[in-house]
């Protein structure tokens, strides 16, 4: 199993372009599943997920390629769903990615069936989809689980409905919205997430026929058509990847540039950051948007209090990370998580590295700035890893990150990315450590 080897200490200077967004692209190719025309979507990142969502598009009777972009850590994938005999998400590819769920509405918007694997517990809480099953029932679907798999029929197409959701869900969300907009009628989707990646798929959705409005409001509203049909689209930028490098600039020190980022999709991160003491501008590059961020060694950072919410509040994406950046800031920082009940597993490994924290429930207490000094730590899931790995930037001597495979699912070439900003970072294979 691979790991990292970081030696930290080093300042961080230099650019780093962001790739797609692993948020977005997931959506966008299950969407693939609501035409029978092909689909061409670029700038997906190449990482894990990308990969397990093609096979389970796969699994379900797509026609499906994925090729490299660039300097390879993009990929463009031109897919094209015929549909399958019997649509079935096995368990074997769900239990890898929870986001498989998000096939279960367009199959049944399309097809009238579908079996998907129940996706089952999670490293940062219990994560159930009854959200996405009780707006589903409401369109007419017959749902029985048994086995494992959620076994979904529909008699004719999905009704449209007036839905206002319990609580505020991305995946809900999206799953509904695909299943609205091949849908019999005008459905409203009432309390819809904001997140940019939803904004992204409904673009998508748009440019295939979709009639959706009330976009990047907190209500939808779609008039299912009959067919939608194939179109070329690139997905935003990864605001979570670029909120980690900013992250790390801020915990080592330096000066560093993201190039092809959208800053309107990190302004909680960026203004508290800012707070905390680092310089941050923005402008328009070449290549899109670009953001700056220095804060120069020796200068000192302000702790911050943050509770993650759903958009536009602080995502539960970037609060591991920032949690490595307050080990560094003076003072006591409070972070509530909001938005799942176990995710603070990092807090553990940080505090090997030396950090000094406590957590209580949903509120972690962090007491900077603390000396970290490098270890072996091992990561529980993608955030908490890229947590561990800021840490190990910034740890005296030599931090081991273990099981990486984690950031795989996520982080597009995220060593190379950070050797190419100064950082003393290399994969090493298990055996060799
Ligand atoms: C998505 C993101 C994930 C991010 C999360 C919150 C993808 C592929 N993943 O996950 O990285 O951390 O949004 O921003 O985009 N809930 C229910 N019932 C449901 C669905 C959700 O109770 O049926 C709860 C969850 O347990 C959680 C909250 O709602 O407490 C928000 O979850 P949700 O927004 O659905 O997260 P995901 O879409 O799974």
């Amino acid at each position: 199993m691979d790991r990292l080897v970081i030696q930290g200490g080093h300042s961080l200077r230099g650019r780093i372009r962001v790739s797609g967004a692993k948020n977005a692209a997931l959506p966008c190719l299950a969407a693939a599943l609501l035409t029978p025309e092909p689909l061409v979507l670029s700038n997906l990142p190449a990482v894990a997920d990308i990969r397990t969502m093609v096979k389970v598009l796969q699994a379900l009777g797509t026609e499906a390629t994925l090729e490299a972009e660039g300097d390879g850590f993009e990929l463009t994938a031109k897919l094209a769903c015929a549909g399958s005999d019997d649509p079935k998400a096995p368990y074997e590819l769900v239990k890898t990615m929870r986001a498989s769920i998000l096939v279960l509405g367009p199959l049944l918007a399309r097809f009238g069936r579908a079996t998907v694997s129940l996706p089952g517990g999670c490293a940062i809480g219990a994560r159930p989809v009854n959200l996405h099953l009780e707006a589903l029932e409401r369109m007419g679907a017959i749902l029985e689980i048994s086995h494992g798999y959620i076994h979904a029929s529909v008699k004719g197409r999905l009704k449209a409905i007036d839905h206002a959701f319990e609580k505020v869900s991305v995946g809900a969300t999206e799953n509904i919205l695909m299943a609205a907009a091949l849908a019999e009628g005008t459905t409203i989707l009432r309390n819809a997430a904001l997140e940019p990646e939803i904004g992204d798929l409904a673009q998508l959705l748009v440019e295939m026929g979709a009639h959706i409005e009330g976009l990047g409001t907190g209500t939808l509203t779609i008039t299912g058509v009959e067919r939608l049909h194939g179109c070329e689209h690139a997905v935003i930028a990864d605001r979570i990847e670029a909120g980690t490098y900013l992250c790390a600039v801020a915990a080592t020190c330096g000066d560093v540039v993201l190039d092809r980022c959208e800053p309107e999709h990190l302004r909680s991160l960026l203004d508290l950051l800012e707070r905390s003491g680092c310089v941050i501008t923005e402008r328009e590059g070449q290549d899109g948007r670009q953001l700056r961020i220095q804060r120069e060694c020796g200068q000192k950072l302000r702790s911050k209090d943050a509770t993650t919410l759903p958009f536009p509040g602080f995502p539960t994406d970037l609060q591991a990370q920032f949690m490595a950046v307050m080990t560094q800031a003076c003072g006591i920082s409070v972070i509530n998580e909001g938005i799942f009940e176990n995710r603070f597993q990092h807090a553990m490994e940080l505090e090997r590295l030396g950090a000094n924290l406590r957590t209580d429930g949903r509120a972690a207490i962090v007491a900077g700035p603390a000396e970290l000094t490098g270890c072996t730590v091992m990561a529980t899931d993608l955030r908490a890893s890229a947590a561990l790995v800021i840490a190990g930037l910034v740890a005296k001597g030599e931090t081991i990150v273990d099981r990486i495979y984690h950031l795989d699912r996520g982080y597009a070439g995220l060593e190379k990315k950070l050797q190419g900003v100064g950082a003393r970072i290399e994969r090493v294979g298990g055996g060799k450590v």
